[in-house]
């Protein structure tokens, strides 16, 4: 994908339900190498400094698959959606760029498969990294936790309705709203 184009933007978290910034497509997408983790502190969207939310980075991992969207950002709008989202994501994420792949039923009009895309990636070493833990103490933190952006079980529920309108399967995802549900007698 040329820039002229437009830049791709892969999501895999919020993006995939709520993008609230100027895309002309949005196409189905997955990224490999890299699973999705519940392993990011949010101290200003899902959480608060004193009690922080869990939200998603991927994690890399040898054979493991990521399903998410592509959005594609036109040039005219690149500039001001890029410094808006660095500012959205402020807490922790660095942009990278990496391939994304588009699956033949969301195949490009000129048959692209992949094409170069940015993401948004928590590493370990940001101040509000919080890393592995057990799951039902995951899922317990997600069921307590809420912050200026709403509740992280919104957040954690919007992402697995989203994944499986994409008919996407993430155990990880879907096993935290599990637990969460029968935690909060969702
Ligand atoms: C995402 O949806 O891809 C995303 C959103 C916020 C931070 C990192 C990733």
């Amino acid at each position: 994908m040329s820039q002229e184009t437009g830049i791709w933007l892969f999501g895999y978290g919020s993006l995939v339900w709520r993008p609230e910034f100027a895309h002309v497509e949005r196409r189905p997408a997955h990224v490999d190498g890299w699973t999705r983790r519940f392993w990011q502190g949010s101290t200003d969207h899902r959480g608060v400094p004193d009690d922080p939310g869990r939200v998603v980075t991927l994690i890399a991992e040898p054979g493991a698959r990521c399903h998410g969207v592509a959005y594609l950002v036109a040039p005219a709008t690149a500039a001001e959606v890029f410094a808006g989202l660095d500012h959205r994501e402020r807490g922790g994420y660095a942009r990278v760029e990496l391939q994304v792949h588009f699956p033949s039923s969301s195949a490009r009009p000129d048959g692209a498969t992949s094409a170069p895309a940015r993401m948004y990636l928590a590493t370990h070493d940001n101040p509000n990294y919080l890393g592995d833990a057990p799951l039902p103490a995951i899922a317990q933190q997600i069921a307590r936790c809420r912050g200026p952006s709403g509740t992280n079980v919104e957040y954690l529920l919007r992402l697995a309705d989203a994944l499986r309108d994409l008919g996407a399967v993430d155990d990880h995802v879907f096993e935290l709203e599990r637990l969460v549900r029968a935690h909060a007698s969702l």
